[in-house]
């Protein structure tokens, strides 16, 4: 039989700090009446300072690992963190974690997908078990836009969340419960400046002139994302689903990236799967980019409302553009 990727943990950690509607509504001219209809949030958790992307990755990549029986040390092959705020420039911040996981002989380094990151990363972990690279891989995604909001931009200011999530992920057969069955992935750099840090990187160099400081931050042009990120996340759906041979009917659960309630409904309406179907934590946690997706199934296992052998089709929609679906049974694991 194939080699195939089986989800064996899952970790998910947010930092302390509360953020309600009120408190945003103190410092921008917003309500929690708007952000909640416009966007389902009522709070959001956002790092203090000297809390990075790196220190809520090892918290989540430490419980996905107990999550699987293992701990620090474990006989990890390869970790992956699906990040767009990296605790530096350079080097990645998947070796850091390794190493504060005792992963010290794991290959690491981080994937820039922005809110696909979790999806594109479950794509690169799964290939490399599936080429027999590697037995286990620990994904990590992990984020902490907190500290790349535009502290005048009162739009994106009351959507984004800092936490992360993590899987580890083993080598199995796609008859096992937690297999990772078949991947949908796709991209249209035309549309980039939709969801951009301008400056910062080689095309604007902060080290050559000081940049616009307007231009440091998260920019997003969230209107004309919207009914893209809708049609993208449905049509990656429903042709992965036509590939595997899956109904939408057969599909138990849809954990989309939570970028917007509004969003995630009309997706659902697109696919023509019942909101009741429909994981949603973006209530409590905002869109945590990269650690949206880890997060949703974190929340929903908590609760137990995955079955052992459940249908899941995961599906997310990020800055590139990029975008990606996956599917998988539920493996039955207790998320830590
Ligand atoms: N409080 C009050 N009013 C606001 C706020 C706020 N926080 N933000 C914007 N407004 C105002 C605008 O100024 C505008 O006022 P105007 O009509 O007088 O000009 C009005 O509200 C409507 O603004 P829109 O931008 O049209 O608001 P919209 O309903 O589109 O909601 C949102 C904005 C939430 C950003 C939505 O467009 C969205 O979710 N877009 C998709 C985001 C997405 O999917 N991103 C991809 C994934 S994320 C990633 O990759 C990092």
């Amino acid at each position: 039989m194939t080699t195939t990727a089986v989800l064996a943990g899952l970790g998910a950690y947010l930092p302390p700090r509360r953020v309600s509607n009120e408190e945003l509504s103190e410092r921008f001219d917003t309500s929690d009446t708007w952000i909640r209809s416009r966007t389902g949030i009522r709070q959001r958790r956002w790092a203090d300072t000297g809390i990075s992307t790196g220190d809520l990755a090892y918290e989540a990549g430490h419980r996905a690992l107990k999550s699987a029986g293992l701990g620090l040390g474990a006989p990890i092959d390869t970790v992956v963190l699906a990040t767009t705020t990296p605790d530096h420039p350079c080097p990645a911040t998947a070796p850091d974690v390794a190493s504060r996981l005792r992963l010290t002989s794991a290959a690491a380094f981080d994937i820039s997908a922005v809110c696909s990151g979790f999806v594109y990363g479950l794509m690169v972990a799964a290939s490399t078990i599936e080429a027999g690279h590697a037995e286990r891989v620990l994904l990590i995604g992990a984020e902490t836009y907190s500290t790349i909001l535009n502290p005048e931009d009162r739009t994106t200011s009351v959507i984004f969340g800092d936490g992360a999530g993590a899987v580890l992920l083993r080598s199995g057969t796609p008859d096992e419960p937690g297999a990772l069955l078949g991947f949908e992935l796709g991209s249209d750099g035309s549309q980039k400046e939709l969801i951009c840090i301008p400056a910062g990187g080689s095309r604007q160099r902060s080290t050559y002139r000081a940049p616009d400081p307007g231009d440091m931050y998260f920019t997003m042009q969230g209107k004309k994302v919207f009914a893209t990120a809708v049609r993208r996340m449905g049509e990656s759906s429903t042709a992965l689903l036509n590939r595997v041979g899956w109904s939408i009917d057969s599909v138990d659960h849809l954990v989309g990236h939570q970028a917007n309630l509004r969003i995630l409904h009309s997706l659902a309406e697109q696919v023509c799967i019942d909101r009741q179907r429909v994981v949603t934590n973006i209530e409590q946690v905002g869109n945590t980019s990269a650690a949206s997706i880890p997060l949703a199934l974190a929340h929903a296992a908590a609760q137990e409302r995955f079955k052992i052998g459940d249908r899941l089709l995961l599906t997310a929609f990020g800055g590139g553009l990029t975008w990606g679906s996956t599917v998988l049974t539920w493996p039955g694991i207790t998320p830590s």
